[in-house]
């Protein structure tokens, strides 16, 4: 009798791929239980897709699909609607819509809000409505949520964090199973946590649009994904991953949000950090995201982050918090961004300090290391350790040399120089090393 007095909301999605199919595999199997917490049956009503014949993994009815987005948006009866096309230019179009519109919005795209989240933002307070976007970064781990809310209190002084599912999966099977990086990735594709372009995985950029949403949450003022640095995986080898392991080190693609001076520091790059810290043993698609807070102190998240559940589950998060709002007339409880912080700017990557791992490939002849500790010692940047590792007899052998604290900038200038020396036979490498203190 109650059950059949409940409101039902009704969502439009867009987008039933791999995360649209996982949101309606999850309302399929727990629709019940979330109406009996909610107070309110959530239904799909319409799904739009690009292709109404496409084979699908998981099946869609065929009366809920549509090749036109706006029959899902412009529907009277859609309530919230839900973007899961991914891509930034016609997703834009379709947000801007729905928000128009009054409607909620839900979307796991931070590509599309790490380019123009900013007017999102403002269109959703501007046309009294919201947008959620908790699968938009570490998949089904509720970082947005923890960050908004849980840690409202704290000033957030360092994030570090593994999100990026893909990069996080190629680096482990790398370093357990001593694979190459092509051969994993299209594995990583296959089980659905790769973007459909992989170069926004490999290259960084995925986690540099999920950085920099971190990054603005925690400390209140816009940073867009060009302030945020970044580098990708495709220069990690077998050999790194080899050497840092040796070393007691283990290479993650790593996001950092350093509280610097007045400055932040906002970073995407491959880091060796210490297998004694937990970080280093988040595998797989799995994601991490450490949180330092001035009163929590520290707390560490862990789950995964990316693949069809996990990222359903964050959705349907979302549209939980949606229906809840609809329910209570608060639409902008909780907004979407919140300016608080109008002094602080972003630390040029020159400007950032570490400690960094260097593999030379050299002439294995007296004077070669004399002459490469000159050249640092100039730049006044001091070698930590040294090694040669045995067993690579040949025109050329690695030397490996750990670094302390320098600026990028001097690191960058040094390794220049040393590029330059005759004895140097190939382009060093050079990974920074975060001891995550
Ligand atoms: P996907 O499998 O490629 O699915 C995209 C869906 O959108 C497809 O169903 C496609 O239709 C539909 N679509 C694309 N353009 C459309 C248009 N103009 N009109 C109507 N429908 C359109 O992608 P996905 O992996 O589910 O990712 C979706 C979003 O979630 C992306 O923003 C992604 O970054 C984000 N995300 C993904 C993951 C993950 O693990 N996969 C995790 C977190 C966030 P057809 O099926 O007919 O082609
Ligand atoms: N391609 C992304 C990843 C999906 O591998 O983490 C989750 O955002």
């Amino acid at each position: 009798m109650l059950a059949s007095l409940m409101r039902t909301v009704n969502c439009g999605m867009i987008g039933g791929g791999t995360v649209g199919g996982g949101v309606l595999q999850a309302l399929d199997r727990n629709g019940s239980l979330l109406a009996s917490r909610l107070g309110a049956r959530i239904k799909i009503h319409k799904v739009a897709v690009r292709d109404l014949n496409r084979p699908r993994k998981v099946e869609i009815p065929k009366s809920l699909l549509t090749d036109n987005w706006r029959a899902v948006v412009e529907d009277p009866k859609t309530d919230i609607v839900i973007e899961l096309a991914g891509g930034t230019t016609t997703a834009k179009t379709m947000v801007l819509a729905a928000l128009r519109a009054g409607k909620p919005v839900i979307t796991a795209n931070k590509a599309l809000l790490s380019a123009h989240g900013q007017e999102l933002c403002a269109a959703a307070a501007q046309h009294n409505t919201n947008l959620y976007y908790e699968a938009a970064v570490a998949g089904g781990i509720p970082v947005i949520k923890a960050l908004r809310e849980g840690f409202v209190g704290n000033r957030i002084t360092h994030i570090y964090g593994i999100v990026n599912g893909t990069c996080n999966y190629i680096l482990s099977r790398m370093k357990a199973e001593g694979v190459n990086f092509s051969d994993v990735l299209a594995e990583a594709q296959a089980l659905g946590y790769a973007e459909a372009e992989p170069s926004l995985d490999v290259d960084g950029y995925d986690s540099q649009h999920k950085v920099g949403l971190l990054a603005s949450l925690a400390h209140g003022f816009w940073i867009g994904p060009d302030a945020v640095h970044v580098e990708g995986i495709r220069n990690v080898s077998q050999l790194d991953v080899q050497f840092a392991s040796a070393l007691g080190y283990t290479i993650k693609l790593l996001g950092i949000v350093k509280k610097t001076g007045a400055k932040v520091q906002a970073s995407v790059y491959p880091a060796l950090i210490p297998d004694s810290h937990v970080l280093a043993s988040v595998s797989g698609v799995f994601n991490a995201v450490f949180i330092r807070g001035d009163i929590a102190g520290d707390s560490l998240f862990y789950g995964q982050g990316a693949g069809q559940d996990a990222t359903a589950s964050a959705v349907v998060s979302d549209i939980a918090d949606a229906v809840l709002d609809l329910k209570s007339g608060t639409p902008h409880r909780i907004p979407p961004f919140k300016t608080h912080n109008h002094k602080s700017a972003v630390l040029p990557v020159d400007a950032a300090v570490s400690k960094y791992y260097l593999r030379l490939s050299v002439v294995d002849k007296p004077g070669v290391l004399a002459k490469v500790a000159a050249i640092l010692a100039k730049s006044r940047i001091g070698i930590s350790s040294v090694i040669q590792p045995e067993g690579h007899e040949g025109e050329s052998v690695p030397l490996i040399l750990m670094i302390h604290d320098a600026k990028n900038s001097a690191m960058l200038n040094a390794l220049k120089a040393i590029t330059r020396l005759p004895a140097i036979r190939e382009q060093p490498v050079m990974f920074r090393v975060e001891n995550l203190d």
